[in-house]
């Protein structure tokens, strides 16, 4: 992430105000959340909220434009990842955390960007056509999925967010929302939305436990927050190392050893690491070693995480009541917001 927006490296843990900048991010729920999703996005989320006023967002809307099959997955997942961000320490009263759906607002004000986009702008988005392919539906594109682009301006300009952190592949849909919010200010003739900027974080992508580039569920290659023990211990079994790594004293490869970049990720006893990785070099270390090195790393990590996570799953009904109070909040600035747009358009009538 950009240096200005570090909040690792502010030592002024101040309590966000209604001054401090907007942040809104959001994940599609459509299944557990995993060690991809808490290197990438959800640990910043906790660091961000006492610096900024942070939304995050559960996307079911757009989650449906490509699950109209499966609303029902769509629908469970709201809870479950509400309980994942619970878990890892984002907090109801320091972040908004709010359902898509539930705010109408968002797909009137999309409504009306649809007319701001082409359809050819929107089959040239980079982040759009790669997933066209690997969903594979040529064309038969569902014409929601094709438009998410304008939804997804509307999520973010609704609360005036100007830091969206996304993954770098999102990068074209933050372009195309500052497009679209640059195209409704010429024809408002007044700057009343905010443009934005990604904040992508600096550490790359976690790779899964089989040596994929990504960590995904779509692939059966994580490891979930909320996994058991029992779990996690048989996951870091098939993590991919070396395989050229036969013997224990043969000398093992660092790149793409999946073992040691978790290792890297997750060890906080970093001077042990790196002794472990010349020895590992040098040959003499067994992968039995290193996996049950990472095997304690990642118990001790997400023992807390898994508890706390069962702890507010007892009480979904609270965890509802959570989301109603977010959701309300979110309503009320995107409220604001959308009185602003119509006024703009001449939609405002009475
Ligand atoms: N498209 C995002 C993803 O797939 C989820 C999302 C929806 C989002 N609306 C958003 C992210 C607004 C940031 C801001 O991960």
């Amino acid at each position: 992430m950009s240096q200005q927006h570090n909040p690792a490296s502010d030592p002024a843990q101040t309590p966000a105000t209604a001054a401090a900048p907007v942040i809104l991010t959001g994940d599609r729920p459509t299944g557990p959340l995993h060690l991809g999703h808490f290197v990438g996005s959800l640990r910043n989320r906790v660091a961000y909220q006492d610096q900024y006023r942070q939304f995050v967002m559960l996307a079911d809307a757009q989650a449906l434009t490509d699950n109209m099959d499966d609303t029902n997955k769509v629908h469970r997942n709201v809870v479950e990842v509400a309980l994942d961000y619970l878990a890892v320490g984002i907090d109801p009263s320091r972040s908004t955390i709010f359902i898509q759906s539930q705010v109408p607002e968002l797909a009137e004000l999309t409504f009306y960007y649809l007319n701001l986009v082409t359809v050819a702008r929107l089959e040239r988005n980079p982040t759009v056509k790669t997933e066209i392919a690997l969903r594979g539906f040529e064309r038969d594109i569902p014409a929601g999925f094709l438009t998410y682009p304008a939804s997804q301006a509307s999520d973010i300009s609704a609360f005036k967010a100007t830091l969206v952190p996304v993954g770098e592949d999102q990068i074209p849909m933050i372009e195309q929302c500052n497009e679209i919010v640059r195209r409704f200010n010429r024809i408002a003739n007044r700057d009343i939305l905010v443009e934005c900027k990604a904040l992508v974080p600096e550490i790359g992508r976690l790779p899964g436990i089989d040596g994929k580039a990504k960590m995904s569920k779509s692939l059966g290659n994580t490891i979930n927050l909320g996994d058991s023990a029992d779990a996690i211990r048989a996951a870091v079994k098939q993590v991919y190392t070396d395989p050229l790594h036969l013997k224990v004293s043969d000398p093992g490869h660092l790149e793409g050893n999946v073992a040691f970049l978790y290792l890297d990720a997750f060890d906080p006893e970093k001077e042990a690491l790196e002794e472990m990785k010349a020895h590992y070099t040098r040959g003499g270390l067994g992968d039995s070693v290193v996996k049950k090195r990472l095997d304690v790393v990642l118990q001790e990590m997400l023992a807390p995480i898994r508890e706390r996570r069962e702890h507010f799953a007892q009480d979904k009904g609270q965890v509802l009541q959570m989301l109603k109070e977010g959701t309300m909040k979110a309503r009320e600035t995107a409220a604001q917001t959308m009185d602003e747009v119509r006024r703009a358009l001449g939609l405002s009538y009475f």
